[in-house]
């Protein structure tokens, strides 16, 4: 009974650490000021920067740099690879310009700076889901096989969607890891 209490208890703090981890976050591109400039070598290429970052579904990505001299173009894969500026999705020119990842998928990023583009000032972001993460590592046992005491809040009434998630997520991990 105490070694399942203990860990039920885990597997709330696994839960809860879950959902920190997932909590949506502002990334500066190129992980620091001023970084959206042509990269003085291919090892120091935005793309270099972000294969080694990890995005999620709902975080932002922050550019800071000289609104009178570059901007941000959010650009289709065929214009990222060519280089035209002529057609964005999105053109960002405020120098300090925020664009929310808000599904997974590939993003792409030119400068709209003449010549910019040619000499490597691009970016692109591969924006994991998170869902399709977890659920792929484990493949999710039905809830209702668990007959834990403390596994349905519902009794207290207004438990947020948030919370229920983290429970669950939590019970699974917890079942994995004991
Ligand atoms: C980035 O640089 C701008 C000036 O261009 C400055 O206002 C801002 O505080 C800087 N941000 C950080 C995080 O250093
Ligand atoms: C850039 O794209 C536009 C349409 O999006 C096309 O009309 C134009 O020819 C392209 N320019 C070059 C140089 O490929």
């Amino acid at each position: 009974m105490a070694s399942r209490k203990a860990a039920l208890l885990s597997s709330i703090l696994i839960g809860s650490l879950f959902f920190t981890f997932t909590e949506a976050r502002d990334i500066m591109v190129g992980g620091k000021n001023h970084s959206w400039k042509i990269p003085s070598s291919e090892s120091d290429s935005l793309n270099k920067w972000a294969e080694a970052s990890r995005f999620r579904v709902g975080d932002t990505l922050v550019w800071t740099y000289d609104p009178q001299k570059d901007s941000v173009l959010q650009v289709i894969k065929k214009d990222y690879e060519t280089c035209n500026t002529s057609n964005p999705i999105a053109i960002y020119k405020d120098g300090n310009t925020k664009v929310k990842l808000d599904k997974s998928g590939p993003y792409y990023f030119i400068s709209g700076a003449d010549g910019h583009c040619e000499q490597g000032q691009k970016l692109i972001t591969v924006v994991m889901s998170t869902r399709r993460q977890f659920i792929g590592i484990s493949p999710a046992p039905s809830p209702v096989e668990f007959e834990g005491p403390a596994v349905a809040p519902t009794s207290t009434g207004g438990v947020n969607l948030r919370g229920s998630l983290g429970l669950v997520f939590g019970v699974l991990a917890g079942m994995i890891l004991f």
